[in-house]
């Protein structure tokens, strides 16, 4: 775990409140795995106090060397304040944090699953799928409530994934939930993935947990949480989990340690 300033070289807007933040940090940059995250500390002020966590969009080892990008949606004060961050200015970065996802010894069909600005972690996923010599298919399901969230749609597609839309409005893609319509699309394919990836909100993540569960297929789901310190100091992020081996009762998971990934097996749904 690393403390460093970050320099910005970009700060981008994608939409009215989705915004790609370019960071130059190469000693994070090398060592970061997909689905890890960084602890961001905005400004260096008692306002806002804690710093706040995101995932690592995509790497760009080459451009400039040891830099790389978040994507972040405007929900609160330390994302508002983030937008107004400038080229050549810097935020202090914690981080590689958590557990990322894993990968088993499989190199067949990938299935990832995205919801809103769950899509963040996913391009680095990708790229790091796509380079590991996997046979595909490789398919996203990207829902949002409307067709301003759907971004990187056109990145997915040139790293060979097809992708599959659905927006709540019905604005674009199928009308609904991924939840609804991704179940009876896996039942008719020829061959079912032996994992799935998928990051979005809590109900959805229960939802695929209990889909994946029914087609026994394993889940891996980057979860959620209010985050106070990032390293396990805090206890703000718990999640019951189920009783590890051997033991008879369930735990508290901290997120932001034993997480953000967790295989959709482990977690008590509330
Ligand atoms: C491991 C991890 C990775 C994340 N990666 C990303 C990412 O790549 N891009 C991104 O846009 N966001 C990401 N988030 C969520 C992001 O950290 C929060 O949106 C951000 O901290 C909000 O800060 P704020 O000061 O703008 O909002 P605040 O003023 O702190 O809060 C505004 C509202 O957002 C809610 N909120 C704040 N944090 C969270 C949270 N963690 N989960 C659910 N609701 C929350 C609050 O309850 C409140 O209603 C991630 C969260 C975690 C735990
Ligand atoms: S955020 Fe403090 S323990 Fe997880």
């Amino acid at each position: 775990m690393i403390l460093r300033n970050a320099q910005i070289l970009f700060n981008k807007p994608m939409s009215t409140e989705l915004y790609h933040l370019g960071l130059l940090c190469p000693d994070i940059a090398v060592s970061i795995q997909p689905g890890q995250f960084v602890m961001v500390r905005i400004r260096d002020s008692f306002d806002p106090l804690l710093r706040r966590p995101f995932a690592i969009h995509r790497l760009y080892p080459n451009d400039p060397p040891g830099s790389l990008e978040i994507l972040y949606k405007v929900v609160g004060k330390g994302t508002r304040l983030l937008t107004t961050m400038q080229p050549g200015n810097s935020v202090n970065l914690l981080g590689p944090l958590g557990r990322g996802f894993r990968f088993p010894n499989d190199n067949g069909f990938v299935l990832l699953v995205a919801g809103g600005i769950g899509i963040a972690p996913l391009p680095y996923l990708a790229e790091t799928l796509a380079a590991h010599k996997h046979k595909g298919p490789f398919v996203l399901w990207f829902g949002g409530k409307t067709s301003g969230d759907l971004v990187c749609v056109q990145h997915f597609k040139d790293l060979g994934f097809a992708v599959e839309i659905v927006t709540e409005d019905g604005s674009i893609g199928r009308k609904g939930l991924v939840t609804e319509h991704l179940e009876p699309w896996l039942i008719q394919q020829d061959e079912l993935p032996k994992v799935i990836y998928s990051c979005g909100p809590y109900p959805m993540q229960r939802s695929i947990a209990e889909m994946a569960a029914r087609l026994r297929i394993s889940s891996q789901l980057s979860m959620e949480a209010l985050m106070g310190c990032g390293v396990g100091a805090c206890l703000s992020c718990s999640l019951r989990c189920r009783p590890p081996q051997g033991a008879a009762d369930p735990h508290y998971a901290n997120v932001c340690q034993n997480g953000p990934v967790f295989d959709g097996e482990e977690i008590i749904w509330e």
